[in-house]
């Protein structure tokens, strides 16, 4: 209790110097001043302990989210090489319109040059995406272990009409979703033991006494995944009269249950799944329709299986057109782990540590960002398995209806949907000020990532995209303008261009400034010679040791797998 106390203090003095400097009576580095006062804190839904608001995102009108744009989030540009994707993610995509973050998926073909490996070298390959899309991605910038996250959104398109896959998710800093040579054998370990048989396919192991890059001996890490929401559109009933439109929410983790498995779209035999202390609500199944994957790679020994734990929640056309509130409360707690997913404050998903116990995989205790995104995949949404008579190699829209030569590989209706649009109204985390298990920070004193990242950067950007390192520094003005009206809060048109003043950044200084109150690192780098290394990756300065261009021909090749 004492020591709560203290941290309570510590945190409130943190927080008293964070409004000294900002003048602002908001608290915590990363809350959004356009937050209601009725939003500054929650109750537990599963519990009775009150958290404070820790982070949150309002999505005011004129946001951009491309490299440097924002402090909040970055939206990715680039191919997606992962899950059989149909889209090319342009940051362009994503704005924020009437109050909301506004994700656009259109038919709209990208054509672009693709790193691909050929017998060990790399080859670049003229590819073609038929949809644009877009992703924004919280990584590097804002993490946080432990708490209540919340997420008010409208899912886009319609129930009816199969083909998108909107998502709102979290995986642990030491990833970054599409990048898939930082997410081979980091992703989605949640595994602290160490097992020979399994050591070559986790690259941080519990079998390793010195890890370096500022990580403890010993001890398993790695990028598990949640899924807040993975929503499927579409109309008909599956096994077990599950109807679309329905929506998943997971836990995905490594190691995964080796042998047998059940059979996709089959229940499972007794004793055969995650089953342990599982609780669904109302109208919740579990799924049977994807239990994970294998995540093959050239040798079977470096390959491995993820699992995924995962219940499903019918949806209907009100979640489409109207927002809803998806919830996630995460325990971290070491005598009170627990995941737990509401909509609009109905539990849907319940999962215990027991539940685990079959493979001995851990509930999630790494700093993690967030993501949202619109993917459009064969694997989703799509006629499956292929029609008889159909090669289900083009998906091609011809204004609104789909090329006959590709219709009876798509959904119908996608191509008269599109545009569609993914709203998300806010973004809002919250944490126990008690509890001293949660934590704000991409890389913290109990789970650093700093190093690490910083010592493999180039797994973190795309070199082949044009990238030069994993994310660019904040842009604080420059954005064209004409008026005053053209850039944001207290911020002037000087000379054609925006002047950014008080906490506004980005080219017209639209997005709200964030900072973490609490530094790890400093207790991290306490006692090294070394220089303080800020979290900030955009700022670290490290030296490429090993041959990038190396090392990325040898992840190209394995590009196609991860179900990130
Ligand atoms: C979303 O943004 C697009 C432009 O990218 C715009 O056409 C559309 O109207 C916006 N949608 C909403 C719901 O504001
Ligand atoms: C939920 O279940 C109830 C019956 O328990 C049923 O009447 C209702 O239609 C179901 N709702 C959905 C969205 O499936």
């Amino acid at each position: 209790m004492r020591a709560a106390a203290a941290r309570r203090t510590r945190r409130r003095r943190a927080r008293a110097v964070v409004g000294l400097i900002a003048l602002t009576s908001c608290g915590a580095g990363w809350v959004d001043p356009d937050s209601p006062s009725s939003a500054q804190s929650t109750t537990e839904i599963g519990g009775s302990d009150e958290y404070d608001l820790v982070y949150s995102d309002e999505f005011e009108d004129g946001r951009t989210f491309h490299e440097g744009h924002d402090p909040r989030w970055t939206a990715v540009n680039k191919n997606d090489y992962t899950n059989m994707a149909l889209h090319f993610y342009h940051a362009s995509a994503v704005t924020t319109s009437g109050g909301a973050l506004n994700i656009s998926t259109s038919y709209s073909p990208t054509s672009f040059e693709s790193a691909e490996d050929d017998k060990g070298f790399v080859v670049m390959t003229k590819r073609r995406k038929p949809y644009s899309s877009g992703m924004v991605q919280g990584w590097g910038k804002f993490c946080f272990t432990g708490g209540i996250m919340e997420v008010r959104a409208k899912l886009p398109g319609a129930g009816a009409v199969g083909g998108l896959w909107p998502a709102m998710w979290l995986l642990g800093s030491l990833a970054r979703a599409t990048y898939v040579g930082s997410t081979d054998w980091i992703w989605p370990w949640s595994y602290d033991t160490c097992d020979r048989s399994l050591q070559p396919k986790q690259e941080i192991n519990a079998c390793e006494p010195e890890p370096h890059f500022g990580l403890d001996g010993y001890t398993g890490r790695g990028a598990p995944e949640i899924d807040l929401l993975e929503a499927m559109p579409g109309t008909g009933t599956m096994n077990y009269g599950l109807k679309k439109p329905y929506f998943s929410a997971s836990y995905q983790v490594a190691p995964g249950k080796p042998h047998d498995r059940p059979i996709e779209g089959k229940r499972p035999q007794p004793g055969q799944w995650y089953e342990k202390g599982l609780k669904y609500g109302r109208n919740v199944s579990m799924n049977a329709f994807f239990y994970g994957e294998e995540l093959k790679h050239k040798a079977k020994r470096d390959s491995y299986t993820a699992d995924a734990i995962s219940a499903n929640r019918p949806i209907g056309d009100e979640h489409f057109d109207d927002f809803h509130v998806y919830r996630l409360e995460w325990q971290t707690k070491p005598d009170g782990m627990l995941l737990t997913w509401y909509l609009d404050d109905e539990l849907i998903f319940e999962l215990p540590p027991e539940a685990l116990e079959l493979t001995g995989a851990k509930m999630p205790d790494e700093p993690m960002h967030v993501l949202l995104n619109t993917a459009v995949s064969s694997t989703w949404g799509f006629p499956a398995p292929c029609p008889p008579g159909c090669d289900c190699t083009c998906y091609d829209c011809i204004g609104k209806v789909a090329d006959p030569a590709c219709s009876c590989g798509m959904p119908e209706g996608l191509c008269a949907m599109l545009p569609a649009f993914y709203e998300i109204d806010y973004v809002r985390v919250y944490q126990n000020p008690d509890d001293d298990t949660h934590k704000v920070g991409c890389s913290t004193d109990t789970k650093p990532t700093a190093k690490f990242i910083a010592g493999h950067k180039e797994r973190y950007f795309d070199a082949y995209n044009g990238e030069t390192k994993p994310l660019h520094d904040q842009i604080v003005g420059g954005g064209k303008c004409k008026r005053d009206a053209d850039c944001g809060p207290e911020s002037a048109c000087e000379a054609k261009a925006c002047a950014c003043a008080g906490d506004w950044l980005g080219p017209h200084c639209r997005a709200y400034r964030g900072f973490d109150d609490v530094v790890w690192e400093h207790e991290q780098t306490l006692g090294f010679h070394a220089p303080f290394v800020p979290a900030s990756l955009g700022r670290a300065a490290v030296v490429l040791s090993t041959s990038l261009a190396a090392t990325l021909a040898y992840h190209v090749l394995k590009r196609r797998e991860g179900r990130q």
